[in-house]
C-alpha cells in the first residue's frame, strides 16, 4: 500500500475497543473548558499544551493526562469531550467503538459518578442515532489506587449497570498486578459484567497471563510483551484471545523505540487476534486513521492485512452475533 490508500484506509469500516475518553481531550477542547468552568491550566497556549507531549515512559503520560482531566467537571464536559470523539469517528469511518472511562480520576476531585457517566451516555445515545456509531461502554479502574477504592466505584456504579458492559483495569503497570483486583473483577463478573485488563504493555509477559487466569479477562489491552514468550503466545493463538494493540501510543511511550520495530504484524502473520486502536489519541499523535497509515508508513501493511485487523476487532467485540455479523458484511462489501 502507498500514501494514496491513505483515502482507503479512512473509508474502511472500523472498529475500536481501546480508547480512554479521557485520552481523547484535544488541547483546543482543554482550553475552552478551562476558560468555561474557570479552572487553572499550566499552559500558555495550545502549543505549549502539544510540546508538552513528549513522553519517555507511561507514567511520563500518566502525570499529565490526569492534570488535562482536571478541566472536566460538569455533565456537559464529559457530553462534549465524548461527543467530539464520536465526531471523530465519524470522519474516520469508525462504525462502533467501545471506549474506556476511568470515573476514579473524576471522583477523587469530587466529581459525581453520575455526572460523568449521564454525560458520557447522552453522547454516545447521540451517537448511536445520529451518527450510526453503535458502542459498548467500560469502566476502568486506576490500578495504582487500592482495591478499595474500585469497590467503591463499582458500588457507586451500580445504578448505572445496564450502561456498562465491561470492567477493565489502566493506569500505572509496573508494581501494580492483576491479581491485586482479582476480588472486585470477581465481583464484577458476578454483576453479569465482562472483564478486560491492560496488561504486558511496560508490566511483564507474566501480568497477561495472570490477568487471563485471575480476572477471567475477555481481552488484553496491549499485550504486546507477549512477543518474547512462545509458550504464552502459543496459548494467545490456541485461544484466540484478542489483544488490543495501539501502535503509536507504544511508540510516543518508548514501548518500542520506533515502528519499524513493532511487532503487530509479526503477531497477526503467527495467528494472534490482533487489532489496532488509538488508546489517547489526543496525546498520541492519531486516531484510528493515523495508526493504520503509520503501519503502512513503516512496516508496509497491505490491504489484506488491514482488512484481517478489523475482522479480528469484529470478531473481538462485546456485541451479538448478529451485529457482528452486520459488521463483516460492511467490510467485506467495501472495496
Ligand atoms: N490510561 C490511559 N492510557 C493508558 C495506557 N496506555 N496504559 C495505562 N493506562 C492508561
Ligand atoms: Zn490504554
Amino acid at each position: 500500500m502507498n500514501n494514496t490508500n491513505m483515502s482507503w484506509l479512512n473509508g474502511l469500516p472500523k472498529v475500536e475497543l481501546h480508547l480512554h475518553l479521557e485520552g481523547s481531550l484535544e488541547p483546543e477542547l482543554m482550553f475552552s473548558l478551562a476558560k468555561r468552568n474557570r479552572v487553572g491550566i499550566p499552559f500558555d497556549s495550545i502549543q505549549a499544551v502539544k510540546e508538552a507531549y513528549q513522553f519517555n515512559n507511561l507514567q511520563d503520560f500518566l502525570d499529565i493526562y490526569y492534570q488535562g482531566a482536571n478541566v472536566l467537571l460538569v455533565e456537559q464536559d464529559f457530553y462534549d469531550l465524548t461527543w467530539a470523539y464520536l465526531l471523530k469517528c465519524k470522519e474516520q469511518n469508525v462504525i462502533h467503538v467501545e471506549p474506556f472511562f476511568d470515573p476514579q480520576t473524576h471522583t477523587e476531585r469530587g466529581v459525581a459518578f453520575k455526572t460523568v457517566i449521564n454525560g458520557i451516555t447522552r453522547a454516545l445515545d447521540d451517537g448511536a442515532s445520529k451518527l450510526a456509531i453503535s458502542s459498548e461502554l467500560i469502566l476502568c479502574f486506576l490500578r495504582h489506587l487500592p482495591q478499595s477504592s474500585a469497590f467503591s466505584t463499582l458500588e457507586q456504579a451500580m445504578p448505572f449497570l445496564d450502561q456498562i458492559k465491561a470492567v477493565g483495569l489502566d493506569s500505572s503497570e509496573l508494581g501494580n498486578p492483576p491479581e491485586k483486583f482479582s476480588e472486585v473483577f470477581s465481583r464484577a463478573r458476578e454483576l453479569g459484567l465482562l472483564t478486560v485488563a491492560h496488561a504486558g504493555e511496560e508490566g511483564p509477559a507474566e501480568f497477561i497471563a495472570t490477568a487471563i487466569d485471575d480476572l477471567q479477562v475477555s481481552r488484553i489491552d496491549h499485550g504486546v510483551n507477549a512477543f518474547h514468550d512462545e509458550a504464552l503466545l502459543q496459548r494467545l493463538i490456541t485461544t484466540q484471545m484478542p489483544l488490543t494493540v495501539c501502535p503509536l501510543s507504544n511508540t510516543k511511550l518508548k514501548v518500542f523505540d520506533n515502528m519499524a520495530e513493532h511487532t503487530i504484524l509479526k503477531m497477526l502473520e503467527r495467528g494472534v487476534c490482533v487489532t489496532v486502536n488509538s488508546d489517547d489519541p489526543a496525546y498520541f499523535g492519531g486516531y484510528m486513521t493515523e495508526n493504520f497509515m503509520a503501519l503502512v508508513e513503516a512496516l508496509d501493511l497491505s490491504q489484506q492485512q488491514a482488512l484481517r485487523l478489523v475482522e479480528n476487532s469484529i470478531n473481538a467485540s462485546f456485541v451479538s452475533a448478529q451485529a457482528k455479523s452486520k459488521m463483516m458484511e460492511k467490510l467485506q462489501t467495501y472495496q
